[in-house]
């Protein structure tokens, strides 16, 4: 399998890249710093340079030429605002999924965030809010496009490592944390089983085995 992975040097994404790599398939990092090159290929990855707040839908649509899957896995990070949340977490992921029906990739699978599909509390930090708003968006668009998404909410995201089991389920799912390392094994399964199409999933560390949680839902 070719997975395109936007936001190629982030952690989940390296942590994806590297499990891809093992268990044979194919990952295409989309990288902007070309300091990052080194890294994503050290993953395992192939690293293509790709700026998603200055590409066109028919740029990266030539970039996913071939691939069997994307992932949108950037996002502005903590220090950034409210513009960047807009720039980067909405509209690069309606980017990349514009692109995706473009050049006829249906798997797409998106890295959202628990706290998304409601609009902020009242009273909520300004970034934050933003955040929210940007990812709630994001979803939105997601969903009205005519591909087999997937829309994976974790919670508060941990450099543990790798645990294996997981809470997976449509939402609400009560709040916790869980590790990267997971949500990257949560990705790749979810990749391995497209009947999990359609749906919107909360993640949080829990009981079940990532393959059985991921099966138990598809
Ligand atoms: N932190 C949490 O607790 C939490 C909870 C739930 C969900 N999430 C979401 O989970 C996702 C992944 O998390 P993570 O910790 O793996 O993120 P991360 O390490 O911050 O990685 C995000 C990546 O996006 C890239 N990026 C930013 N702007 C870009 C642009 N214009 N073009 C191309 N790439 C760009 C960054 O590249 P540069 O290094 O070049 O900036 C970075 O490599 C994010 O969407 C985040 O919002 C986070």
């Amino acid at each position: 399998m070719r997975v395109v992975i936007a936001g190629g040097h982030g952690k989940i994404a390296l942590l994806l890249e590297r499990l891809l790599a093992e268990r044979g398939d194919q990952a295409v990092g989309l990288i902007r710093n070309p300091a990052h090159v080194t890294d994503v290929r050290e993953a395992g990855a192939e690293a293509v340079i790709c700026d998603l707040e200055t590409a066109s839908a028919d740029d990266v649509a030539v970039l996913l030429a071939g691939a069997d899957a994307v992932v949108f896995a950037a996002g502005a990070g903590a220090g950034s605002g409210a513009p960047r949340k807009d720039s980067v977490d909405r509209a690069g992921s309606a980017l990349m999924a514009e692109a995706a029906e473009q050049a006829g990739v249906r798997r797409f699978v998106q890295v959202s965030s628990m706290g998304a599909g409601q609009p902020p509390r009242p009273g909520t930090d300004e970034v934050w809010a933003a955040y929210i708003t940007a990812k709630t968006a994001a979803e939105a668009d997601l969903r009205a496009r005519d591909l087999d998404w997937t829309i994976l909410r974790p919670g508060g995201l941990t450099d543990a490592p790798a645990t294996g089991r997981i809470r997976l389920a449509p939402p609400p799912v009560p709040a916790g944390t869980v590790p990267r390392a997971d949500v990257a094994a949560v990705i790749a399964a979810l990749l391995d089983n497209p009947g999990t199409g359609h749906q919107t999933l909360e993640l949080v560390g829990g009981d079940n085995p990532v393959a059985t949680a991921v099966q138990s839902i598809s």
